[in-house]
């Protein structure tokens, strides 16, 4: 199963910013998590951060021209602003897209209450650290178990 795992704006400051919040592993040791549970998984995982929000639609565009089975995404900031992902999101339909937050935004402030991109997704994981990115393999693994059987 070959899966994209995309973050976006600020992600890669993670383990530098806002400790208390995001806590203290850096992006690069979630990255190794990541692709090391993917492993464990038998998943082929990519993954990739940009800053900029064109980025992060042309690799949600990309998963689908290339053939991913599923993508995880944490769009950062993208998540209450961008109508454009979840277009992307959209446009890339029936592939499983999960959400994931490092955060419970869910309690934070308000102009963090809203994510545009979630209405395409088939789960949103949030307030879990780095394990959220785990979790939210283990979903696409079980959407694609259900559709087995
Ligand atoms: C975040 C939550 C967003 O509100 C914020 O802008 C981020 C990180 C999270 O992982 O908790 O950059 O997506």
């Amino acid at each position: 199963m070959k899966i994209l795992v995309i973050n976006g704006p600020n992600i890669n400051m993670i383990g530098i910013r806002e400790k208390h919040i995001y806590g203290t592993i850096s992006y690069q040791r979630i990255v190794q998590l990541i692709v090391q549970e993917g492993k464990k998984r038998n998943m082929e995982i990519t993954c990739v951060q940009s800053n900029y929000e064109g980025d992060l639609v042309t690799w949600i565009q990309d998963a689908y021209f290339e053939k991913y089975d599923g993508i995880v995404i944490n769009p950062g900031a993208y998540t209450h602003t961008s109508i454009a992902l979840l277009d992307a999101v959209k446009a890339i339909a029936p592939m499983p897209v999960v959400e994931v937050h490092l955060s419970k935004v869910s309690e934070r402030e308000d102009f963090r209450q809203i994510s545009y991109i979630s209405k395409a997704c088939i789960k949103t994981i949030q307030g879990k650290k780095e394990l959220g990115y785990i979790e939210a393999l283990d979903v696409l693994l079980d959407y694609y178990r259900d559709r087995e059987l």
